[in-house]
């Protein structure tokens, strides 16, 4: 039945109808807030491109995770800014590291709280790339016993989830097998399957100082141009034991959300980088657009795309606004 019977227009007259036929919901629930740990204490360093977002030491980490649960925030994902770095990413597989020593306050200060952990070497190497490099790349194979190592000791500490984002071949099964060897079964593993190389990384770069000192990480992160490979990344990793899998970025690949979405029945993540965070924040500064109707639509976009899980800096301010 067509015009004038039919009236698209209908059900969109009120609050109240739209509200009726909305397809997409956000819960608080769903998202997961990355927080950038650092060393020392009573430090919050603002991250300047990236408004409201910090490096800050554990005491403070613990803190901020008080109101994340208090907002009824799926978790958090940490990140350490260790002060040292070298050669080996030595700090990121310390017992004594700083996002374990984090993990190891949260889970005594806010236990509910959900806590996940990057597993990734780039900001513990003084080169910034994500593994060990050897002759001018990174060593595929040499960097899956750091990552290993780097999950056991997190999942030591008492991380819920581990997820590694370095985008080595091999790198969920070597994982997998070290957790369950260490007596680990049971810590689920949300690999950052389809992780492109991208130019919306550039303030967490800054705010990790986990920028690459020479070169660029598409030796081993995706070409943007792809979308069957990363069906075959995804797949690939499912077959090695991943729990979940995750898009990254967000907004700019919301086919590939949707298309792992129509193919895995496994619980998918997206993460709206720090790119797509600030400028949005850069574009509402200048006056362009409504910050609070951006951020909430382009997170409606990418539950909407197939997402279940977005890791995003606006966590917080959304679910203030969803209350
Ligand atoms: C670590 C890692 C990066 C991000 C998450 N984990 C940076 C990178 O790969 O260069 C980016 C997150 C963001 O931009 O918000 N490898």
């Amino acid at each position: 039945m067509a015009f004038p019977v039919t009236r698209m227009r209908r059900m969109r007259a009120t609050e109240a109808l739209r509200s009726l036929a909305r397809e997409t919901h956000l819960e608080p629930s769903q998202f997961i807030y990355p927080l950038f740990v650092c060393e020392g204490e009573g430090i919050r360093k603002e991250i300047l491109s990236m408004p409201g977002n910090a490096q800050q030491s554990v005491d403070k980490i613990v803190e901020e995770c008080r109101e994340l649960y208090s907002l009824g925030i799926g978790g958090t994902i940490l990140f350490g800014i260790p002060d040292y770095k070298d050669e080996e990413a030595s700090g990121a597989y310390d017992d004594n590291g700083v996002v374990q020593r984090a993990i190891r306050a949260i889970k005594r200060e806010v236990p509910q709280l959900l806590v996940m952990t990057d597993v990734c070497n780039c900001e513990y190497t003084s080169h910034g790339h994500c593994g060990k490099i050897v002759n001018g790349d990174v060593d595929n194979d040499v960097t899956l016993g750091w990552l290993a190592a780097s999950a056991v000791s997190h999942a030591k500490a008492g991380a819920d989830i581990v997820a590694p984002s370095d985008m080595m071949d091999g790198r969920v099964g070597a994982i997998r097998k070290e957790l369950d060897t260490n007596g680990f079964q049971n810590v689920p593993v949300l690999s950052y399957a389809a992780k492109y190389a991208s130019a919306f990384y550039g303030p967490f770069r800054e705010a990790a100082e986990s920028t690459p000192q020479f070169g660029d990480r598409r030796s081993y992160q995706m070409d943007s141009a792809n979308s069957r490979e990363a069906m075959r990344e995804i797949e690939l990793d499912l077959a090695e034991g991943a729990d979940m899998i995750m898009v990254k970025p967000a907004l700019p690949y919301l086919d590939i959300i949707r298309a792992a979405r129509d193919r895995f029945d496994v619980p998918i993540a997206a993460y709206q980088v720090s790119g797509e965070f600030s400028m949005l924040h850069a574009a509402a500064r200048n006056g362009w657009i409504d910050l609070e109707r951006a951020m909430l639509e382009t997170l409606t976009s990418i539950r909407r795309a197939g997402a279940n899980i977005v890791l995003t800096y606006f966590s917080k301010e959304a679910a203030r606004l969803l209350g």
